[in-house]
């Protein structure tokens, strides 16, 4: 029995060193920037802010350069087939219009 007591001893010493040297975690926080959802009015901006806004912002419209309507419908088609944005065929012109109309030529 002794055999066991001392190794347990030395163990539990050992132990209670081991967690005083640990330091108690410290609590630090981070402030997040905010990005609003900001669209500009327009008909078809609903539409807009239903089918674009689940994976990423609105700032992924508003800060590309002015597109072609021709360049924004490549864009919704690639959103949709490549992306798997949830646009229905017939809802892609009405959110094409709104980007020409707030991001066009
Ligand atoms: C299913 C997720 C998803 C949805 C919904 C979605 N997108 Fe995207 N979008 C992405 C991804 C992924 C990228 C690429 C991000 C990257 O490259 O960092 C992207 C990038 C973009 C860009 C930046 C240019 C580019 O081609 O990379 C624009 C503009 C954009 N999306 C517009 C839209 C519009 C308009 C809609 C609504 C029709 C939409 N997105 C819906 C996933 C999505």
């Amino acid at each position: 029995m002794k055999r066991l007591i001392l190794p347990a001893l030395v163990m539990a010493s050992l132990i209670t060193v081991a967690r005083a040297a640990v330091p108690e975690p410290s609590v630090h926080t981070i402030t997040l920037p905010v990005v609003p959802f900001e669209l500009p009015d327009a008909p078809g901006r609903k539409a807009v802010m239903d089918r674009c806004v689940a994976c990423h912002t609105t700032r992924y419209i508003t800060m590309q350069p002015r597109f072609t309507r021709e360049t924004w419908t490549n864009e919704v088609t690639k959103m949709k087939k490549t992306f798997g944005a949830p646009v229905a065929d017939e809802q892609v012109e009405e959110i094409v219009n709104y980007l020409v109309a707030v991001r066009g030529k």
